[in-house]
């Protein structure tokens, strides 16, 4: 089982809908996909279910993982081709949500880990912005680190704080690679051409992926529909752009497992 964690520090910068498409693409692919919606505020859960529902109005919800009793099942919805673990309001009230502390990050491990007993090839992480454990404890599965970044100073903020996060869980002995991805780029700006250019000479340089997701209603406007872009617009060169993202995103992850060796699952 292999995990990508979608994370920054701000919201609105596309967390939600980057998480989607890696579910998305990752199952075209073949690999038997889950997304978990950590986030409390459930958008991943209501464009997957097409509704807005409470949790109560769902068998499951994330917050069953902290409670070693419920039974897991998993499901898919309409268009979609993977599995959800659908998102709760409650999330917010999990131990160590408000201040993380030890015996919150105990316990929100022991739920990731829960997530190992099913048969998934990959599990995508869709967390809050809120600091908290629903955000630290997906990273402590190793795997990967999305983050997904608009070029303006808040959001490049919010990424120093997922890669200081990023930080203390290397420092707890977790291999977790980072993939900076640039998002809702509009072209007409020069100070977001500026902001891009600075983020490709920080130190994290090499984490910053070439391409470049431009302002587009494509994406919203293909959830919507139930659909990635690429499905939504096969023809749109943007569209492919994601796809191409997404698509080496899952490879590096996949090409990791085979050179490390060490994964004993499966
Ligand atoms: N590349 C994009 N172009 C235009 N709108 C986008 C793009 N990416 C995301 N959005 C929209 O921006 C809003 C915030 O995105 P979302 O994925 O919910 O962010 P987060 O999960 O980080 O809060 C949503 O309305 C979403 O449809
Ligand atoms: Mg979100």
């Amino acid at each position: 089982m292999k995990a990508i964690t979608v994370m920054n520090r701000k919201g609105g910068v596309g967390k939600t809908t980057i998480a989607l498409h890696l579910a998305a693409c990752a199952a075209e692919m073949g690999l038997k996909t889950l997304l978990v919606d950590m986030d409390s505020q459930c958008n991943a859960t209501t464009i997957v279910t097409r509704k807005v529902r409470k949790s109560s109005d769902l068998d499951i919800a994330v917050t069953d993982l902290w409670d070693e009793d419920s039974e897991m099942e998993f499901r898919k919805y309409d268009d979609f081709n993977f599995f959800i673990l659908p998102g709760s309001e409650h999330a917010v009230a999990v131990p160590g949500q408000g201040t993380v502390n030890p015996e919150g990050m105990r316990e929100a491990r022991m739920a990731m880990d829960r997530l190992r007993e099913f048969s998934f090839d990959l599990i995508v992480f869709d967390v809050p912005p809120a600091p908290g454990v629903l955000q630290l404890a997906p990273m402590l599965l190793g795997g990967v680190l999305v983050i997904p970044v608009i070029p303006d100073t808040l959001a490049v903020q919010g990424m120093v704080g997922a890669i200081r996060d990023r930080q203390m869980v290397l420092n707890s002995g977790v291999p977790l690679d980072m993939t900076i991805l640039i998002n809702k780029y509009k072209m007409t700006s020069a100070n977001q051409s500026r902001m891009i250019e600075m983020l490709r000479k920080t130190v994290h340089k090499d984490s910053v992926l070439p391409e470049v997701f431009t302002d587009r209603v494509l994406a919203p406007d293909a959830l919507r529909e139930g659909k990635a872009v690429w499905q939504y617009a096969p023809r749109d060169p943007g569209a492919s752009v994601w796809r191409r993202v997404c698509v080496r995103i899952v490879e590096n992850l996949l090409n990791k497992e085979v050179e490390g060796g060490e994964d004993q699952e499966g």
